[in-house]
């Protein structure tokens, strides 16, 4: 039987496996981004962190510093001298920009984590494309867009794929890594490896609505936010529900709102939009109504439920 706990906390400070990728480039310094930043300064990679806004780059050198002292803290709790110098190792390799042509000039590899929108990932690649070296593979962090999509606007076509994380970054150990149609093998295997090498054990999954993971999780978060909408149950009592009754370390809408309610809307509307016969993806009223209030859940301090702002 998996248990839950153990799959989540297990962190490994240094890789294991060797990447022949060094430098790496993540473009959103949010939530993921500054995650996907933080395990591959682990892994002793160079690592470029991109926003344009300078604001979400100070709070994310906040949250990586925080972060990798709590992993620290597990790894080397005997030895806080050693723990230390994890952190600063790690903290002295990432670097920050908030002009993405001029971050992948010299990268190996870029990850992209922006928001969950084609247009505005269509819009990154098209310049990305121009500036990056020709060895540079790309890939989307994308929850729910379509890899081949994406990566129609770029020429590198063999070179672009998808690296799905889970959030958060530095705890969940799996990653989706995604082939494209184009997507070559030695791109592929680049891929996987270097997914490795920061201490994630790697999946694939055809380029397919949510990949395996959040094609299962978000229809039942999205259930569950109906299940709230209706009044069958208090949002607390569908939590215990199915944390005490399922296992789950996180009941649905505690998770809707560590994602983020934004990223929860974005992933239905889009595939709403793609799929209007699937009823499970249909508009969800009081998650549209949460959003376009600004609550967000856990990132702007209210959602389904109310936290300290951080
Ligand atoms: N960085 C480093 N360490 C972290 C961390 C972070 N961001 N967050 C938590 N931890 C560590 C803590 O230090 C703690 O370590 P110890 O056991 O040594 O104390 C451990 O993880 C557990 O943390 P907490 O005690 O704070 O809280 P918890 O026991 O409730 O666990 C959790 C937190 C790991 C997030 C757990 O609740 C969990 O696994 N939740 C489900 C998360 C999940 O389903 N994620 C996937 C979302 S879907 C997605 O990401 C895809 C998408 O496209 C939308
Ligand atoms: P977020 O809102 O926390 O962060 C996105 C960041 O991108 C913001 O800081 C924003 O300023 C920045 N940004 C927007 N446009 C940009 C541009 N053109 N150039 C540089 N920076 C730009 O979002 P997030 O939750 O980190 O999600 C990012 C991506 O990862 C999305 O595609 C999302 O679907 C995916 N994802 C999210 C989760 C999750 O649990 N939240 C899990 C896996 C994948």
């Amino acid at each position: 039987m998996i248990h839950f706990g153990i799959i989540a906390r297990n962190f490994s400070s240094t890789a294991a496996v060797q990447s022949a990728i060094k430098n790496v480039t993540v473009i959103g310094g949010g939530l993921m981004g500054s995650g996907i930043a933080q395990v591959a300064a682990q892994a002793g990679q160079n690592v470029t962190l991109v926003d344009v806004n300078n604001d979400v780059l100070t709070k994310a050198q906040k949250s990586i510093t925080n972060n990798l002292g709590r992993v620290a803290k597990k790894i080397y709790k005997d030895n806080p001298q050693e723990g230390e110098k994890f952190v600063a190792g790690a903290l002295s390799k990432i670097k920050t920009n908030t002009d993405p042509v001029a971050a992948v000039k010299e990268t190996d590899l870029v990850v992209e984590a922006i928001v969950e929108n084609m247009k505005v990932k269509h819009d990154l690649f098209k310049k990305l494309d121009e500036a990056a070296p020709s060895h540079t593979i790309f890939a989307s962090n994308t929850s729910s867009l379509s890899i081949n999509e994406i990566g129609s606007v770029v020429k590198r076509k063999d070179k672009f794929g998808g690296l799905h994380f889970f959030n958060p970054v530095p705890v969940m150990r799996l990653l989706e890594v995604i082939r494209g149609a184009d997507t070559s093998e030695e791109t592929y295997s680049a891929m996987m490896q270097w997914g490795k090498s920061v201490g994630k054990t790697c999946v694939t999954c055809k380029d397919t609505p949510g990949f395996v993971v959040n094609r299962l999780l978000v229809p039942y978060i999205a259930e569950a936010i109906r299940l709230y909408e209706r009044g069958d149950a208090s949002a607390r009592d569908i939590d215990i529900a199915m944390k005490l009754g399922a296992g789950y370390p996180m009941g649905p809408l505690e998770l809707a709102d560590y994602v983020g309610l934004d990223t929860n809307k974005f992933i239905l509307d889009g595939w709403h939009a793609k799929y209007p016969n699937e009823p499970l993806f249909n508009p969800i009223p009081v998650l549209n109504k949460l959003v376009a209030e600004g609550k967000l859940g856990v990132k702007t301090g209210e959602g389904f439920y109310k936290y300290d702002k951080k």
